[in-house]
């Protein structure tokens, strides 16, 4: 069996526990401050709340996860609250014992559910429901949260994905307001786009205003180290700590990425474990992906991919003189509207502090195109 795992949330001998931030972060939520968690992709949001949520369950809190990252739409919104709630079948259950229907005064969300499976049903998807209707029962929905327990925790996953939405920011104002009324709730909401929901939390014209405490999802420290070379050895593979500390930098830190070439490393049957055969994994499974980074470049303007290919070489300080020349750019207002550009795609953020420092999404598309240029 390999010891690494990849790609999905992990739990269990897969997951290293992140025992501070759990600590702190639940001391908010049991205190009813809702916690927005801002963290890179892929650096394991997803399966520490998902840890943090089973902890809760087991200390007899009612929880709730509901994943929005796939949502385009109030429609496709009110879906993913129907299939989180979906997975309360006794709560379910004891809302007809009560004579009550999932929407009392409400029949049309209740037809959203097929009656013999209890399955949402997805005609939801299919009629041509109005907006105006969708966005009543987005409301019945969040009203009836509160009656999930007596001491709840709702992790909303990947939340920024709520301003996406082109509402003017209705969305946004009406689960506010639903998250101050609800006085037996906390909220956990985790996002990875950090000029996103920088700017949804300290703008004072926006719902959201200062209403949560924010917290930065740390990379992990030489635990992470251990706790690799604990992996490989249990299936006697031997591994220099050098080389973990070499692979973690060149990712970014990012576990997603450490646990994925560690995969490829126990797949090819290696049993011995150094700087070297880190730096040609590495470069194996960068150009497994080569056909998608070489798509999404494909996709870009021509002073984009430049952008891309300064930041992807250079990193920091890229709006020095020279290398604006050395890599064809014609100016810093050229510079700074493609980093913009990259920034709404998704590809780059910018650090909030110091102006001139980029960071990619996947720090893989950085490590291929600097070995393609
Ligand atoms: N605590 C952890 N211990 C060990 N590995 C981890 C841990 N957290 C995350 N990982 C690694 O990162 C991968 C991705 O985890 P997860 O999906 O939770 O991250 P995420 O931040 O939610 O990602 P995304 O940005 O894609 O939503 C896991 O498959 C695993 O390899
Ligand atoms: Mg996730």
């Amino acid at each position: 069996m390999n010891p690494f795992k990849f790609g999905d949330p992990v739990e269990g001998d897969f997951y290293l526990p992140r025992e501070n931030l759990s600590k702190l972060v639940s001391q908010f939520l049991m205190n009813h401050i809702n916690v927005v968690l801002i963290g890179p992709r892929r650096f394991g949001k997803t399966s520490f709340a998902l840890n943090l949520l089973a902890y809760f369950h087991e200390n007899s809190f009612s929880t709730l996860f509901v994943d929005v990252f796939n949502m385009t739409s109030h429609k496709d919104f009110l879906h993913q609250m129907l299939r989180a709630l979906h997975t309360k079948k006794t709560w379910l259950d004891n809302l007809k014992g009560m004579g009550k229907s999932l929407i009392r005064t409400r029949p049309k969300l209740n037809a959203a559910f097929d009656p013999i499976s209890g399955q949402p049903s997805f005609s939801l998807g299919l009629d041509t429901q109005e907006d105006k209707d969708i966005k009543e029962q987005i409301q019945d929905v969040l009203t009836l949260l509160e009656s999930l327990g007596e001491q709840v925790i709702i992790v909303i996953d990947e939340f920024q994905k709520i301003t996406e939405i082109d509402d003017n920011g209705w969305l946004e104002a009406t689960l506010r307001t639903h998250m101050q009324q609800m006085k037996n709730t906390s909220f956990l909401l985790t996002g990875s786009r950090r000029s996103i929901i920088y700017d949804m939390l300290n703008n004072s014209s926006r719902p959201f205003y200062r209403s949560c405490q924010s917290i930065e999802f740390p990379a992990f420290g030489e635990e992470f180290t251990n706790w690799v070379i604990g992996r490989f050895s249990s299936i006697g593979v031997s591994c220099d700590r050098d080389a973990v500390n070499h692979l973690r930098k060149l990712v970014q830190d990012t576990p997603n990425y450490v646990q994925m070439v560690c995969f490829h490393l126990v797949a090819e049957g290696k049993t011995t474990i150094r700087v070297e055969e880190i730096d040609s994994a590495l470069i194996t499974v960068v150009k497994q992906n080569a056909y998608a980074y070489q798509t999404l470049l494909n996709s870009l303007s021509l002073m984009q991919q430049r952008v891309l290919r300064l930041a992807a070489i250079e990193g920091r300080q890229i709006f020095a003189k020279e290398l604006l020349v050395k890599y064809e750019i014609s100016g810093s207002p050229a510079l700074s509207s493609a980093i913009k550009a990259l920034k709404m795609k998704g590809i780059l953020d910018e650090e909030e502090t110091g102006k001139g420092t980029v960071i990619f999404d996947d720090p893989l598309f950085a490590i291929w195109l600097k070995l393609t240029f």
